[in-house]
């Protein structure tokens, strides 16, 4: 059962969410310039707003008392779940928000009419993949040489 902590992200939340996505995204060393400054331009709040507008499922927010510890961004995409980013606030990560981010967006499956989730990491992010396989992702294919020229493995999972 997903905890009281974490659900759809509510609007007054946006703004703080296009924060906490900055800051976990800009310091990552398994991206490049041009990946990271390709993937912030996609989570500004007014993008996040139309997303989580468009699809309530779509971002998932956890929280505690002093604001979010982390977020987890999908999309529908024909039938399945794409899952765009899931990240945990510095302060708050290997207390398990990230695997429960992943077992509350198994949950929205079926109300969202899809049958699996998919999504991509890159192959040298290691707190990523353990975090994907303990959460019963398989491993599916590897991308060599990829968007913006980097390694990348695609995970599939079947909740
Ligand atoms: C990946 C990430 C979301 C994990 O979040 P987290 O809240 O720390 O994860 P959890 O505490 O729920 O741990 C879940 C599993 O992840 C793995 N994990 C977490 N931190 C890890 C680390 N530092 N090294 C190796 N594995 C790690 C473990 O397998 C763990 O399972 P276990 O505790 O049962 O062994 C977090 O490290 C993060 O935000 N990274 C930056 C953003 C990112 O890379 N997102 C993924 C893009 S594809």
């Amino acid at each position: 059962m997903t905890p009281p902590w974490l659900g759809p992200i509510s609007d007054h939340e946006i703004d703080a969410l296009a924060t906490l996505m900055r800051d976990t995204i800009q310091p990552l060393v398994y991206y490049n310039e041009p990946a990271i400054r390709a993937e912030l331009i996609k989570y500004t709040p007014e993008k996040l707003r139309a997303r989580a507008a468009g699809d309530p499922h779509a971002v998932l927010v956890a929280r505690d008392a002093t604001g979010l510890t982390g977020f987890c961004v999908s999309r529908f995409d024909d039938g399945t779940i794409w899952l765009d980013w899931f990240g945990t606030a510095s302060r708050a990560r290997g207390r398990g928000t990230g695997a429960a981010l992943l077992a509350a967006l198994a949950s929205t499956l079926p109300l969202r009419n899809a049958h699996k989730i998919w999504c991509d990491s890159r192959t040298d992010n290691k707190e990523s993949k353990s975090a994907l396989e303990r959460a019963g992702y398989k491993r599916i294919a590897t991308l060599m040489n990829h968007w913006h020229r980097q390694d990348y493995y695609l995970w599939e999972s079947y909740p």
